[in-house]
């Protein structure tokens, strides 16, 4: 098939690329910047900005699937986007997102799947990655300092994401189903920071924090977004609030692997501890 993946060198689109190539797909990947981009020479790199959704336009010729995510701070235009791909795809995978204000994520599903194309949605849990705003704590000492550490989380590794959006994209029978993903385990944050101490083989533990104080720690931090603290703050406050989450088995249902523990995670990101 010839699969056009967006956002393509986000921690998702990276992983989903090699996946795709690996099953003999022809791979388009979007990206701002293709001059910066770093892909396989059989990859076609495309520029797609999709705050202006009419750049999509020169990606999407002869194309048979497109998997979109929506990328944080990117706008409001992802019904405008999804018009241009339903003109051109017969298939489209969308990874959802709590990014977009004044559209909920079963507002994002119901575009989708009301796109008129053959569509899946897919709902991660928190990913893995989001650990890596404790590293430089980490790097520099044997304390992490947040707010919530009780709060639990299924952590999920995109690699794994990645797989399930390789198997949908390309697999007949999937059409109009949202896949809840996560990962294995349902891990506090304070339990996280113990697993990377773990596998880093030193003792890490976590302090608690008061919200004013996480509030102006992320305020201080130049590379966490200020239009982004109340949100993650906010969504913090709804996860307490919310039922325990589920573990879901479907990543091995689909890829037939289970899902990476955060152990594994650590494990393929030791490089951005030390
Ligand atoms: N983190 C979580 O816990 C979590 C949980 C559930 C869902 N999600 C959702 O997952 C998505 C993030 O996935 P990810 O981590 O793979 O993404 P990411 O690594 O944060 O970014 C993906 C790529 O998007 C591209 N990009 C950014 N703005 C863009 C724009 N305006 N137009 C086109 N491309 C743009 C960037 O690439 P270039 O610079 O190369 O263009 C970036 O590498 C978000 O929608 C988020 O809400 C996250």
């Amino acid at each position: 098939m010839r699969i056009l993946v967006l956002a393509a060198t986000g921690n998702v689109g990276s992983q989903l690329v090699p996946h795709l190539r690996a099953a003999g797909h022809s791979v388009r990947a979007g990206t701002r910047n293709p001059a910066s981009a770093d892909f396989p020479p059989d990859v076609q790199v495309v520029r797609a900005e999709l705050s202006e959704p009419e750049t999509l336009l020169d990606c999407l010729d002869d194309i048979d699937a497109v998997f979109l995510l929506w990328p944080l701070h990117t706008g409001a235009q992802l019904p405008n986007a999804l018009d241009l791909i339903t003109e051109h795809a017969r298939r489209i995978v969308f990874l959802g997102t709590g990014g977009i204000s004044d559209l909920s994520f079963e507002d994002q599903e119901k575009l989708v799947h009301g796109c008129g194309i053959e569509s899946v949605v897919l709902r991660p849990s928190t990913f893995a990655v989001n650990t890596l705003w404790w590293a430089d704590e980490i790097r520099t000492g044997d304390i992490v300092h947040g707010i919530h550490g009780e709060l639990p989380m299924c952590l999920i590794h995109e690699t794994d994401i990645a797989a399930v959006a390789a198997r949908v994209l390309t697999e007949n029978a999937h059409a109009g189903v949202t896949y809840t993903l996560t990962g294995p385990e349902l891990l506090t944050q304070a339990e996280q920071v113990r697993v990377i101490g773990e596998v880093l083989g030193r003792p890490l533990r976590w302090a608690e924090l008061t919200s004013a104080q996480a509030r102006q720690r992320l305020l201080d931090d130049a590379t966490f977004p200020d239009s982004f603290v109340d949100v993650l703050l906010d969504g913090y406050t709804e996860m307490l609030a919310a039922p325990r989450p589920e573990i879901t088995t479907t990543v091995a249902d689909i890829t037939g692997r289970p899902a990476r523990s955060l152990a594994e995670w650590v494990t393929d990101h030791l490089a951005d501890f030390y």
